[in-house]
């Protein structure tokens, strides 16, 4: 077999539709600043598929200091990674803030969150070591343990009874091997939104012996009283051995840190591979993390008013009738019945005659069946906008029930690749 043709044969869960959505459900081009109002091709759309949950995308101030940053030390500086040449006193500042944001006693900077959680799972361990994760863990957890050959106990998504009988297996291997175990979930739980049992897990602490890391890439500066995050908003930020966030979400920029014990953050920094042979985040992403931390930390209304949305979306749903899960976060999942063409027909109609932008979650990521629509509500989004979308969402859910959209056929709307 042609290496080519096999690849071109199968393209993965998520090129199943690469020809009938490319352009349209994948890869869209949202057009226009950053805001609850967008356009995409060519009409305006209420957009609801951006984790700019505080608004900062394009907030006057981080505007401000991303392009004073870009101007003075261009995208290009510092050159080097940071090892060897691309330190300065403005990561280190970052850093330090980011640490006493999280009350611990250090931090790291990661260039993107998903390298750098792959190579925090890779530099704790060794073979000797034991994992014990979360079964909907992202696929940068999943992809860290790729790395890591020694055993690892999966439990079924935050399955308190199932998650502490895996803890017995992984106390019996660790004892065998010498190693130590490291239990991984996530926070924020990017697709559903419910929130990792932090509380829970810490609770086996004792018993069990082990540590904590939390990716919290959707609960940092979201979740908790001052926006520290699900283990601050379940009251464990002690518990939580190593806290993880990444600058994609709340903070509207790129990169990401780790925040733990000072020698551990110490080993970190000479053992992470994505980091050391790599480039230092650019100074316009330093610079504007700095102002965007400097507006989380002091501007706490950007957080009551996201909560205002989330509340009156939630709320307003659920009243509807809709299944929204589990959800404890702004993430917002709405979940309907039908077939994978459908909830392209739906999606189309959403976009083209509600003017609403959302994501669509579809087999294999949701069962057969299930059709996950995927809303994100944002500080700059207002409370019209969430009649206009329960009002649009009620419309379309009718049109489905009634069986109006086609069950086989998929709209013509993919651009040519
Ligand atoms: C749960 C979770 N972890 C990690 C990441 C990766 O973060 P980054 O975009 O900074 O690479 C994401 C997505 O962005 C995420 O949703």
């Amino acid at each position: 077999m042609d290496l080519f043709q096999k690849v071109v044969n199968n393209m993965g869960p998520l090129g199943q539709l690469a020809d009938v959505g490319y352009g349209y459900y994948y890869f869209p081009k949202l057009e226009g600043e950053i805001s609850n109002h967008m356009t995409f091709r060519g009409k305006p759309v209420l957009v609801w598929s951006l984790n700019n949950y505080l608004g900062l995308a394009n907030h006057p101030e981080v505007r401000q200091a991303d392009a004073e940053a870009a101007a003075r030390f261009g995208m290009g500086s510092p050159m080097g990674a940071r090892m060897m040449s691309g330190q300065t006193k403005y990561h280190e500042q970052l850093e330090h803030e980011l640490a006493s944001y999280e009350r611990k006693e250090s931090a790291y900077l990661l260039n993107y969150g998903y390298m750098g959680m792959v190579s925090i799972i890779d530099s704790l361990l060794d073979r000797h070591d034991v994992v014990v994760y979360d079964s909907e863990s992202h696929a940068c957890i999943l992809d860290g343990l790729r790395l890591h050959i020694g055993k690892r106990f999966v439990y079924p998504h935050n399955d308190m009874e199932r998650f502490e009988a895996q803890l017995k297996h992984a106390r019996k291997a660790a004892d065998l091997s010498g190693g130590g175990i490291l239990v991984i979930t996530e926070g924020v739980f990017g697709m559903p939104g419910d929130l990792g049992n932090l509380k829970g897990i810490v609770a086996f602490k004792e018993k069990y012996g082990f540590r904590l890391l939390v990716d919290d890439a959707h609960g940092f500066g979201t979740m908790g009283k001052s926006g520290a995050g699900t283990s601050e908003e379940q009251g464990v930020m002690d518990g939580v051995d190593l806290y993880f966030g990444t600058f994609a979400k709340a903070m509207a920029g790129i990169g990401g840190f780790v925040a733990t014990q000072k020698p551990i953050i110490k080993a970190l920094t000479f053992k992470m591979r994505s980091q050391i042979f790599a480039k230092s985040l650019p100074m316009p992403m330093v610079m504007g993390a700095l102002k965007r931390m400097e507006l989380i930390r002091n501007h706490p209304e950007l957080r009551e008013k996201l909560w205002t949305i989330v509340t009156a979306l939630q709320k307003g749903l659920r009243e509807k009738g809709f299944d929204i899960g589990k959800t404890q976060s702004p993430v917002t999942p709405v979940f309907l019945k039908g077939t994978v063409q459908e909830a392209t027909q739906v999606v189309a109609d959403l976009r083209e005659n509600h003017g609403i932008f959302c994501s669509m979650v579809i087999y294999p990521v949701v069962p057969k069946g299930v059709i996950m629509l995927r809303l994100i509500p944002t500080s700059a989004h207002t409370l019209e906008d969430v009649k206009i979308t329960i009002d649009a969402f009620s419309e379309v859910r009718t049109k489905l029930t009634e069986g109006k959209y086609s069950k086989d056929t998929f709209p013509p709307v993919a651009d040519k690749y």
